[in-house]
């Protein structure tokens, strides 16, 4: 039975770990910035050293392929594929497992000349963790991607995609032709770890991922008014730092209180203008994050925090700003993917269960134009989106082999 090279695949996870390395452990390797681009050099040398076909699309996707360049609607492709991006002070295997994964499971194919009747491909999304949008790459590939806001898009500290993409050597004006031809794909199966501690507490090795989370983030910015810190009246300042702060709690317990159990919320961004201790801050301003699997419950707890917002800055006499800024709805994940994924665990004899996804992935795209799953692995203490992430080799190994085995199921 043909099995993949988990020495071959570790050294992988090892060298590209160091591009954006940190010396306390993990990366930060954020799109297009110079350490990405020098991982995605890299990343293109070693799929031509594997034997298949590399290019990049105008997204900055990268791809590799088993024989000729994928993506004919004549030979629609079995795709596979994660991310080479990271969070700030993110972990090693987030999107790189998925990727190397990907590029190991192909290897593996070419080399054993395991037949398959499909084209197999691999694919490197960019900007999966939404630097300056979410799933920018395969949403540009899905033909998602609403082109006119290109030229808006924006990091939160103020960074322009378009400078971005040009700094890296890209014409965000050509983003548009990253987008597939009509039935390209046959179907879409990722390898990522569960970045949660549900497959560990269960002690079951595989997950086979049955939906994906919906995410809505929206820029927050409350208006008073800048006054002496020292000399104004409590009850004449129009503070935006304590609105913001006001809303940040009273939202939660929104969410809580509607998100029907497995809704979540998030601030991840706070900024305080002016920003210094001796000024009452004139704008107080939050990228709120909503999460869920169902998309009434997200739109109405939506509706809920834009009211919220309006109710908290009346209250306190200053203005609010509500900005969208982007929205990925929940996808369900097709049950012909995970049929195969359960049949490759079945051949290799190894347990699995179903799984719902609260992390957001680009596989929730690709369900949109093909038959898309996903496969997860255990994350040691379910610890994700921090430098310590990490999963035990075996569990890694295990994976790409149920990868490989799914692959060559669907392409059969
Ligand atoms: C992707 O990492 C996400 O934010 O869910
Ligand atoms: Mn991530
Ligand atoms: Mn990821």
């Amino acid at each position: 039975m043909a099995a993949i090279s988990l020495a071959r695949l570790r050294s992988r996870v090892e060298t590209l770990a160091r591009f954006g390395a940190l010396s306390g452990g993990g990366v930060t390797r954020t799109c297009w910035s110079p350490q990405h681009e020098e991982a995605r050099a890299w990343l293109l040398g070693e799929i031509r050293a594997a034997g298949l076909e590399a290019w990049v699309d105008p997204a900055g996707n990268v791809f590799g392929a088993v024989g000729t360049r994928a993506f004919g609607a004549d030979a629609p492709a079995v795709l596979t594929g994660s991310h080479i991006d990271t969070v700030p002070e993110g972990g090693i295997l987030d999107g790189a497992l998925g990727v190397l994964a990907g590029l190991e499971a192909l290897q593996t194919i070419r080399e054993a000349q395991a037949p398959h009747r499909r084209p197999l491909a691999v694919a490197a999304w960019s900007d999966e963790e939404g630097r300056y949008g979410s799933l920018f790459g395969s949403r540009a590939f899905c033909g998602r991607l609403d082109l006119t806001r290109v030229e808006a898009m924006t990091a939160v500290d103020g960074e322009r995609l378009v400078d971005a993409m040009a700094r890296a050597g890209f014409d965000p004006r050509r983003v548009g032709e990253a987008t597939a031809p009509a039935g390209a794909v046959a179907a879409y199966v990722e390898l990522h770890i569960e970045q949660g501690p549900r497959l560990e507490e269960a002690r079951i090795p595989i997950g086979v991922v049955d939906s994906i989370v919906g995410v809505r983030r929206t820029r927050v910015a409350f208006v008073g008014q800048a006054d002496h810190a020292g000399t104004t009246p409590m009850e004449r300042r129009r503070d935006g730092f304590l609105a913001a702060a006001e809303y940040a709690l009273k939202a939660r317990e929104l969410v809580v209180k509607h998100g029907g159990g497995k809704s979540v919320t998030n601030v991840g961004v706070v900024r305080v203008h002016p920003g210094v201790t001796n000024i009452v801050p004139a704008r107080g301003e939050l990228v709120h994050e909503l999460r869920g699997p169902d998309p009434e419950t997200l739109a109405g707890l939506d509706r809920r925090s834009v009211s919220l917002a309006r109710r908290v800055a009346r209250r306190r006499g200053i203005d609010v700003e509500i900005q969208p800024m982007s929205a990925t709805e929940p996808a369900i994940c097709s049950a012909r993917v995970q049929a195969a994924i359960e049949q490759a665990c079945a051949t290799l004899g190894i347990p699995s269960t179903r799984l719902y996804s609260a992390a957001g992935h680009d596989a929730q795209n690709l369900a949109a134009i093909t038959d898309a799953g996903m496969i997860f692995i255990p994350s040691k203490g379910g610890r994700s989106h921090r430098v310590d992430e990490m999963s035990d080799w075996d569990a890694i190994e295990r994976g790409a082999n149920v990868l490989l085995h799914t692959l060559l199921g669907l392409a059969a």
